[in-house]
């Protein structure tokens, strides 16, 4: 049982098992791309989706990960589960247990659920999103993403190296700035996202109003126009209007004048624009940059598919 790996958050994975898992999901992609069968590392394999918040790119993504690498997926219908019926999370998961699955990736709005239900059963946890804390999956992809337009060549030179640095391990990613723009305090996207850049030796700074802003040692900026000029990625998230108790700004009108990723505000600065969705359009990036060819926010979600199969391959086969 003390094997059973788990991907609660990114730092369950140390940094030379991420650079593994980023050759692993290059290969994937290409194979998924000339549309070549993968092996099927998850034949007979059993995965349990269960998904507490609402979503729609993150588990429609494990399920094509799981299905590409030939395993079988049991999605739990929360609405219909009997959660829904009082029963407590951890007889849930004593349940989902006895069905002996092969992995649980499990998605909540409790910050430290999937925490919680690893301590509970005989397979490796996947967290799929718990509340504000932590996204591993999605921060990987992003990581991916950023390597692939800054850093792939780099990438494919380590791909046999005995030893990894711990610390930023790629030298054309070392040192690059990304801002992180929105509701970083209730985001689970950016917390993961600052330990993994950070990690890969990235600047990290927080673009926000003062209400959307954590207690933080990173650099912070309420002024995206001047931030804009000087990163190499800009990372837009999404208010996270589910999680406010109460209206903390005027409008979203408001806040998108100020803090909305327009081609005005981007300029000719060669970087990368990314988000996880869902996007609100014109509010968190306007119709023309999401159009734009520094938009990589449809390549995240192809990325995704192959780092989450990477990532299944890694825990489960
Ligand atoms: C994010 C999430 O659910 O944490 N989306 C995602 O997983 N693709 C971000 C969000 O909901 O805004």
């Amino acid at each position: 049982m003390s094997d059973i790996r788990h991907l609660i958050r990114t730092s369950d994975f140390s940094t030379q098992e991420i650079i593994t898992l980023f050759h692993n999901a290059l290969h994937y992609k290409q194979l998924l791309m000339s549309k070549t069968p993968t092996h099927q590392p998850l034949k007979h394999k059993n995965v349990i989706t269960i998904f507490f918040e609402n979503s729609t790119r993150t588990l429609s993504s494990f399920e094509l990960a799981v299905k590409n690498l030939g395993g079988d997926i049991l999605r739990l219908d929360v609405s219909r589960s009997s959660t829904s019926k009082g029963e407590t999370i951890s007889d849930t998961a004593a349940n989902l247990n006895a069905m002996n699955p092969d992995a649980i990736i499990i998605r909540h709005r409790n910050a430290g659920a999937g925490y919680y239900l690893s301590a509970h059963v005989n397979c490796p946890i996947i967290n799929g999103g718990d509340g504000a804390h932590s996204h591993p999956t999605q921060a990987l992809l992003d990581l991916l993403t950023i390597i692939e337009h800054f850093g792939l060549e780099e990438l494919q030179t380590l791909k046999n190296a005995d030893t990894i640095a711990p610390f930023a391990p790629l030298d054309s990613i070392k040192g690059k700035k990304i801002a992180i723009v929105g509701d970083v305090v209730n985001s689970r996207v950016a917390n993961s996202n600052i330990e993994l850049l950070t990690r890969f030796g990235m600047e990290v700074i927080l673009v926000a109003p003062p209400h959307f802003l954590p207690q933080t040692s990173l650099r912070t900026s309420d002024n995206l126009k001047a931030i804009a000029q000087e990163v190499d990625v800009i990372m837009s998230l999404r208010t996270q209007t589910e999680r406010h108790d109460q209206v903390i700004y005027g409008s979203l009108k408001d806040y998108a004048s100020r803090f909305c990723v327009t081609k005005e505000i981007v300029g000719n600065n060669p970087c990368i624009i990314l988000h996880p969705g869902p996007v609100h359009r014109n509010i968190d990036i306007d119709d023309e940059v999401l159009k734009d060819s520094r938009s990589k926010v449809l390549e995240q979600v192809t990325n995704g598919v192959c780092v989450r199969m990477a990532a299944l391959d890694f825990l489960i086969a």
